[in-house]
């Protein structure tokens, strides 16, 4: 919250608002009654908050986003079938030693609680550091 309060004063813009804190578990959100979101940006969280955390973001951005909005998400992740660099092998050993709960996340997995939320991936884009961007939408059928 400091650091994107430092930010925004850096930058400020009109329709830049003071941030809010969100725990993602505390179901349903209340944000901004009778508001809509056009995108939820998650960078760096799944990996370094419980898994319940995911299901928690999938329900509340599908629940908040507009027609269509877009939900992305930042991070490490781990893909069947393609090789994990070594950066993100000893990365995540070193978040399951710091909390059983963390840990780089199955990118199948992810989908899959996006898909149980009414989500699903449109986009996988490749970031430095063998990082990754995830773009969700609402599904086709939900839309
Ligand atoms: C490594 S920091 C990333 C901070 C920032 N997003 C960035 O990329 O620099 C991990 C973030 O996960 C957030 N987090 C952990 N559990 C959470 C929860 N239940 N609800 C919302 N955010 C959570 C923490 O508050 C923290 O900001």
């Amino acid at each position: 919250m400091t650091s994107i309060a430092a930010w925004a004063a850096q930058q400020p813009s009109p329709g830049l608002q003071a941030p809010l804190s969100l725990d993602v578990l505390a179901e349903p959100w209340t944000l901004a009654p009778g508001e809509s979101f056009d995108a939820v940006f998650c960078a760096n969280m799944l990996h370094i908050a419980p898994w319940a955390c995911c299901g928690a973001l999938m329900r509340g951005a599908a629940s908040w986003l507009a027609p269509q909005g877009l939900l992305i998400t930042y991070g490490p992740y781990r893909v069947e079938g393609e090789p994990i660099a070594d950066g993100n092998l000893s990365f995540d050993a070193d978040l399951r030693a710091r909390n059983p709960q963390w840990g780089i996340r199955w990118l199948h997995e992810v989908t899959n609680q996006a898909n149980t939320a009414g989500l699903q991936l449109n986009h996988r884009l490749s970031m430095p550091a063998n990082n990754q961007m995830l773009v969700f939408a609402r599904r086709r059928q939900d839309a």
